[in-house]
């Protein structure tokens, strides 16, 4: 894709988010497990611009270290200038922090940092409509059921644009006006410089407004235009924790839905909780209660019954994850089966068909393919081969204290129940270990390996050895 070279995109996001009650930088708090900073961002790749600009201020060095370090998980390629506003006194204040930026563009989409909802194409429709008729100013306007909060978009007897009159200094007639502003314009970058130079402070707080600078273009004669959005929910800002909850259940179903048209089944499409970057394969059922977080890929033709959380992970094909599994940082291969109630923790691997059933904990192992570890048991830092059954009740012991010990079992190896391997040891292939035992040692190939005391009988009159 060619850059618009003349084109910048500038993101406004230095704003304390007050209304937010929080000590998180607002443009970080999350939308269906991406910040809103960054669904904004990545909204604006559609354009191809040639620089993405943000402006921050509250929160400044977070913000800026979440966004740096974050690009490339958000598959975000075009590199962002930070501009700092050091006093938040209002949109048009943060604007002209970023001037340095603007000098270079012919036009520049300025954006709040609280719409996440945004849709790509109806930035890229916003941007053809500028370009099909150029003016001096285009403000996405949107009509809403509740305009509270909004700033209003005021049009002249003919319909044409006249202001953006904000909530705080509206008069009650002005209130009823359901045509919001959305918070995103696109700008002749030099009709927008000499309108910021304008701008003097407005309202109860005191604020330099961005919206003001519409009027003053068009004062000097400038053509200003409303580019109308059709869907109101693209437009909702983030203001509260309300707002920020309204926007992941709209970003939910905007999910869900595309999955269904994928061809994935959902018992209950209310009750499931996907995050923006999850795939799943077609065919795959997902019952209620269930979280795929993160990075996670679910492959075709899945069973994910009720309660499975799983987190940055890959499932294969034709896996089930019973219910109450939870799964985070893992892969696991096709056919496999988990659960009720397996945990996988970060870095395991099970390969094809493998199993691990109730309550049993895996961490950071390989479970090689078709092995078993079926019932109450933990196996950490462990090289499991292929065709393994481990019987109920087996622990690695795999901390001393201070370190973190391997443990590995090689193919086909037989563990009874209930035993203990201290790590580090080794199992060699075909070997069986008796129930009960704690292994210490090697265990050679094909061997057995039993540890435990012979048992004691005492009969009533006097002590009997059993064998
Ligand atoms: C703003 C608009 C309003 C519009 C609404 C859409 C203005 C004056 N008003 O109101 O017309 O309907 O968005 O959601 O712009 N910011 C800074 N520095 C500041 C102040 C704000 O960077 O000093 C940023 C904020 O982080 C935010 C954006 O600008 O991303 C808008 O600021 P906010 O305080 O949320 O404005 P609203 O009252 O929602
Ligand atoms: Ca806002």
């Amino acid at each position: 894709m060619v850059a618009q070279k003349n084109l910048c995109v500038l993101i406004l996001a230095a704003g304390k988010g007050t209304r937010m009650k929080s000590s998180l930088p607002k443009p970080l708090h999350t939308v269906c497990g991406f910040p809103m900073i960054s669904h904004i961002l990545k909204a604006a790749q559609v354009l191809n611009p040639a620089a993405v600009g943000v402006v921050i201020g509250h929160g400044a060095q977070q913000v800026m270290e979440t966004i740096k370090n974050s690009l490339p998980a958000w598959e975000i390629s075009t590199p962002i200038v930070f501009a700092e506003q050091r006093e938040q006194n209002g949109s048009g204040s943060a604007v002209q922090a970023a001037l340095p930026l603007l000098e270079k563009f012919e036009n520049v989409l300025v954006l709040n940092g609280d719409t996440p909802l945004l849709q790509p194409q109806t930035l890229q429709k916003m941007v053809d409509a500028f370009t099909a008729d150029p003016c001096d100013g285009l403000v996405a306007g949107v009509t809403v059921p509740d305009p509270f909060g909004y700033g209003r978009i005021v049009r002249d007897a003919d319909g044409a644009f006249k202001a953006i009159v904000e909530e705080a200094d509206a008069d009650d007639t002005t209130r009823q006006i359901t045509e919001i502003n959305s918070g995103m314009y696109v700008f002749r970058s030099a009709a927008l410089q000499k309108a910021l130079a304008q701008l003097t402070p407005q309202g109860p707080k005191n604020e330099y407004y961005l919206t003001d600078t519409l009027s003053y273009i068009k004062k000097d004669n400038g053509a200003v235009r409303v580019f109308s959005v059709a869907d109101y929910t693209e437009a909702l800002g983030i203001n509260s924790k309300a707002q920020l909850a309204q926007a992941e259940q709209i970003l939910r179903k905007r999910i869900v839905s595309r999955h269904l048209d994928n061809g994935v089944t959902f018992l209950n499409p209310d009750d499931v909780y996907i995050d923006e970057a999850v795939q799943i394969g077609a065919d795959t059922v997902v019952c209620p209660g269930t979280y795929l977080l993160g990075r996670t890929v679910i492959g075709q033709n899945c069973v994910l019954e009720g309660g499975v959380y799983v987190k940055d992970s890959t499932i294969g094909d034709n896996v089930t994850l019973k219910m109450g599994t939870y799964v985070e940082d893992s892969t696991v291969q096709d056919t496999c089966q988990l659960g009720p109630y397996a945990h996988l923790r970060p870095g395991s691997v099970l390969h094809k068909g493998a199993k691990v059933g109730n309550f049993s904990e895996i961490k950071k192992s390989v479970i090689g393919e078709g092995s078993k570890v079926n019932h109450l048991s933990y196996i950490g830092d462990t090289r499991m081969g292929a065709g393994v059954n481990v019987g109920a009740g087996t622990i690695t012991c795999n901390y001393d204290g201070k370190n973190k010990h391997q443990t590995v079992i090689e193919d086909h190896v037989f563990v009874g129940s209930n035993v203990n391997f201290v790590a580090p040891v080794t199992v060699r292939e075909y070997a069986k270990i008796g129930a009960g035992s704690t292994i210490t040692k090697e265990v050679p190939q094909g061997a057995l390996g039993i540890a435990r005391a012979r048992q004691v009988v005492l009969e009533k009159k006097g002590v009997k050895q059993n064998d």
